[in-house]
């Protein structure tokens, strides 16, 4: 009896303590920004909330972290933030994007098409898992006609401003918002949560400026590889513009290391450009334009229209 009773005592000693020492830790915590105040009061900014479990192997109680929500918040802007999408097309929606004409609605319907079958890419990561529009009359090939033919034909099969990459930015935000992505290993064990789904938007004239200067220099290739590397691994590569920049070895050998790469780790490519299927192998690459055609299999849309930056009012 006498040794329940000292037990008892014991006890309520080291609760006593225990409260001491978490209001001393809670008065010492560095509190936020917002004075007093945590941006999430669930964990108390830090990122983590604490589940009590009973471990059957050790047959005891043991404290389990998993992820707060808010970190589904973090994870989102952080997602947004890196994603680098242009802010002309910041408000570029599918709720925004008119539905007038022919090729308006051929654009509109196969983004949303691909958006419908894209959580199941992201899963089964079949072989056709890509999405491009390009030119019936590639930019190129147009500038290599003369006078009256290049005019005629420059109207009759224009490619500009048809609101691809509009509909390509609105894809990519909807894909961050929406799709998971289940890393199948992490740090060698099966992966427990999965996450959302990383976007990368590059343009082709800068993109392929900054690799060139990477390239140049001096640091062991350092921010070189850093750049490949977001483009070789990120879940979705969405590439404007593909094929703009003019044409170098070096270039063509960027294009095919690029694209390459995910075409055998099957990860997708979005990508709009002004080329045709003919130009635009000639612009970067045969190796690297016959692996991206065959990433899209039907996906492939050959658009043309009239221009929404010269429409009538406007
Ligand atoms: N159907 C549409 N509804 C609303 N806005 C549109 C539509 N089509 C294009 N726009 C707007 O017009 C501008 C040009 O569109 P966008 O840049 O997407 O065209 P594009 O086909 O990518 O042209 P380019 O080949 O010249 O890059 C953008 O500001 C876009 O938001
Ligand atoms: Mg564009
Ligand atoms: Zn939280």
């Amino acid at each position: 009896m006498a040794n329940v009773q000292h037990i008892g005592t014991a006890m309520q000693e080291v609760l006593k303590r225990a409260k001491a020492m978490q209001t001393h830790y809670e008065n010492s915590k560095p509190t936020s920004e917002h004075g007093n105040q945590f941006e999430c009061e669930d964990c108390r900014d830090t990122g983590s909330l604490i589940d009590r479990i009973y471990d059957d192997e050790y047959e005891r109680e043991k404290d389990f972290f998993r992820p707060c929500h808010c970190q589904e918040t973090r994870n989102l802007k952080n997602r947004f933030k890196n994603a680098l999408i242009p802010s002309e097309f910041e408000n570029a929606r599918f709720d925004n994007y008119k539905r007038d004409t022919e090729v308006q609605r051929l654009l509109f319907d196969s983004t949303h098409d691909y958006l419908k079958e894209f959580q199941s890419i992201v899963n089964v990561k079949p072989e056709h898992n890509s999405l491009g529009f390009i030119a019936v009359f590639g930019e190129s090939r147009i500038r290599n006609l003369d006078g009256e033919a290049r005019a005629e034909v420059k109207i009759s099969h224009n490619n500009f401003g048809l609101g691809k990459t509009h509909l390509q930015m609105a894809a990519a935000k909807w894909i961050m918002n929406r799709v998971r992505v289940r890393d199948e290993i992490a740090l060698g064990q099966k992966s427990k949560y999965d996450r959302g789904c990383r976007v990368l938007c590059v343009s082709d004239v800068s993109f392929m400026d900054e690799l060139t200067n990477a390239k140049r220099m001096n640091d062991e290739g350092l921010t070189l590889s850093k750049l490949l590397n977001s483009a070789l691994t990120v879940d979705v590569l969405l590439w404007d513009d593909l094929g703009k920049a003019k044409w170098s070895e070096s270039k063509e050998n960027f294009y095919y290391q690029i694209i390459n790469e995910r075409y055998r780790n099957k990860r997708p490519i979005i990508f709009s450009s002004n080329e045709d299927t003919g130009t635009l192998s000639e612009k970067i690459g045969y190796a690297a334009s016959s692996r991206l055609l065959g990433m899209c299999g039907e996906r492939l849309y050959k658009v043309e229209g009239a221009d929404y930056r010269l429409r009538k009012g406007a």
